[in-house]
């Protein structure tokens, strides 16, 4: 069996708390996309681990895959490796040898692109972890993948032809001069060191027996009875094909990456679980419209988005939900749920179920709003349009709910879903009532013991 989690709106929904819930009936934990753009949070017994590259699993000690759909950098990776193993734990990760690695190089191009981008509005405000560049790169067939980082040769030859073409982009596009320049480590363009460093991080990887032909070993796993669960990053709607674009990432988080991105078959996944990851509101990092936006984010709220009139209310869920980048500390836009948006996420992935996360973090308002339906060129319309300036122009119909009270949300995780507050019970109803999913999982605090598992996925 297979379990597949995927983030349902704007990423940072709680997926790396629901691998960990549903994890321990997993054998091996796989990340199908995306890079260390994720921050994705694990809470058990007072810890609490970010893990960016890691699968989330390694916290309950499961096998982690970074599958071919990845893009990784190596530094990042043993960083974190390092960091979790002076913390206690043991990560044992693989990496598609198909994976793509990303370079120095990479984050200089993304901060670079970006600030010309901002000129005109057109800025995604990227983690500027070099994920755009390394999948650019990927797409274009310059790319460098981990298993070229174990093949000397290749790895020169794959450099000497790529690393020109930087250099050029820089001094030739950006007029940037590469040795001069107070924020460009010079290394970052230069043949040699980077092929010191990537060989470097070649023997490790295999020295380590890190490195795996990934649908196959995972192909393996599933014939000698082991279950898989795949760890969707980011979210539908910043997905490449169906999110906001070009506020968008560079991967496919929605549940058919996690078929390209492991070299599994769709029917492996589709015989499985789909679980879309759900936040109670809405919040996101980064630029694009967001119509149900409450308040507004400097730097990132269009110039006409947001409700300035509900300043107080938005830094009020700001507040509760911790609502801060896990990567980059930025403070996150938050919104009311958006219905149209689930709905595309419900068709776009085909979710099997709903894990609704942060009621919690809801509780104590007198009234609770979602978009129910836009409007959009005078006519009511119930998903989200495929292009972002029509998304832009639409209008949410609000619908009210009547809030639920602050309690003692341990006492309810313990006792399970009827205990739960009526009001708030009423709202995840109507959610899989909209999204015709059932609820099979509900957050009310970030702690593992903080989720209410309605239904087992043994
Ligand atoms: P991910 O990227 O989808 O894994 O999510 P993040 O870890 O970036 O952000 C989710 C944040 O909310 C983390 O700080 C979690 O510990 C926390 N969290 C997850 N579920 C809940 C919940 O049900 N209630 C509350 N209050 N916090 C939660
Ligand atoms: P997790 O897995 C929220 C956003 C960035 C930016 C856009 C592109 O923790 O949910 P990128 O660096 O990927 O090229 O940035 O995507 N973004 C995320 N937002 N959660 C994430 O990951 C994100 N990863 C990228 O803010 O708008
Ligand atoms: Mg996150």
């Amino acid at each position: 069996m297979t379990v597949t989690i995927v983030g349902s709106q704007l990423g940072d929904e709680g997926k790396g708390g629901i691998v960990d819930v549903y994890g321990d009936i997993a054998d091996v934990v796989v990340r199908y996309q995306g890079g260390d753009n994720a921050g994705h949070t694990v809470v058990h017994e007072g810890d609490e681990y970010k893990l960016s590259l890691v699968p989330s699993g390694a916290v309950r000690g499961k096998i982690g895959v970074l599958g071919n759909g990845c893009v990784v950098n190596p530094r990042t990776l043993f960083e974190e490796i390092d960091t979790l193993r002076d913390r206690g734990l043991d990560p044992d990760v693989r990496v598609a040898e198909r994976a793509h690695a990303i370079l120095p190089y990479h984050r200089v191009i993304d901060t670079l692109e970006e600030d010309v981008k901002s000129d005109d509005d057109l800025a995604a405000g990227t983690t500027g972890r070099g994920i755009g560049p390394t999948y650019e790169d990927k797409a274009g067939r310059r790319g460098v993948r981990i298993g070229d980082l174990l093949d000397p040769e290749t790895l020169r030859s794959r450099l000497e032809y790529v690393v020109p073409q930087k250099r050029a982009l820089l001094e030739e596009v950006y007029d940037i001069s590469i040795e001069d320049h107070e924020d460009i480590d010079a290394d970052a363009f230069d043949i040699e060191a980077l092929f010191e460093q990537y060989r470097d991080f070649g023997d490790r990887l295999a020295n380590e027996g890190m490195t795996v032909n990934c649908g196959e070993f995972l192909a393996d796993r599933l014939d000698s009875g082991e279950e898989l669960m795949f760890e969707g990053a980011q979210g539908t709607s910043i997905d490449i094909d169906h999110g906001v674009y070009p506020y968008v990432t560079s991967s496919n988080p929605t549940a058919g990456g996690a078929t390209v991105g492991t070299g599994l078959g769709p029917t492996v996944i589709g015989d499985g679980e789909v679980v879309g990851i759900v936040k109670a509101y809405l919040s996101r990092v980064g630029t694009g419209p967001l119509p149900t936006e409450l308040g507004s984010v400097d730097g990132q709220t269009p110039d006409d988005g947001g409700r300035p009139s509900e300043a107080d209310l938005a830094e009020y869920i700001r507040d509760e939900g911790g609502e801060y980048g896990t990567v980059t500390g930025r403070p996150r836009r938050v919104g009311w749920l958006d219905i149209p948006m689930l709905r595309h996420a419900a068709r776009a992935n085909g979710f099997t179920g709903l894990a609704i996360n942060h009621i919690d973090v809801l509780a104590g308002l007198d009234e609770v709003k979602v978009g129910h339906s836009y409007t959009l060129d005078g006519e009511e319309v119930f998903t989200m349009p495929p292009t972002t300036e029509k998304w832009g122009d639409c209008e949410a119909n609000l619908r009210s709910f009547e809030g639920w009270e602050d309690v003692d949300w341990n006492a309810v995780a313990e006792e399970g879903y009827e205990a739960i507050p009526e009001n708030a019970r009423e709202y995840l109803d109507y959610i899989a009532e909209e999204l015709d999913t059932p609820v099979y999982a509900v957050g009310v605090g970030p702690g593992r013991e903080q989720t209410i598992v309605v239904e087992d996925l043994t």
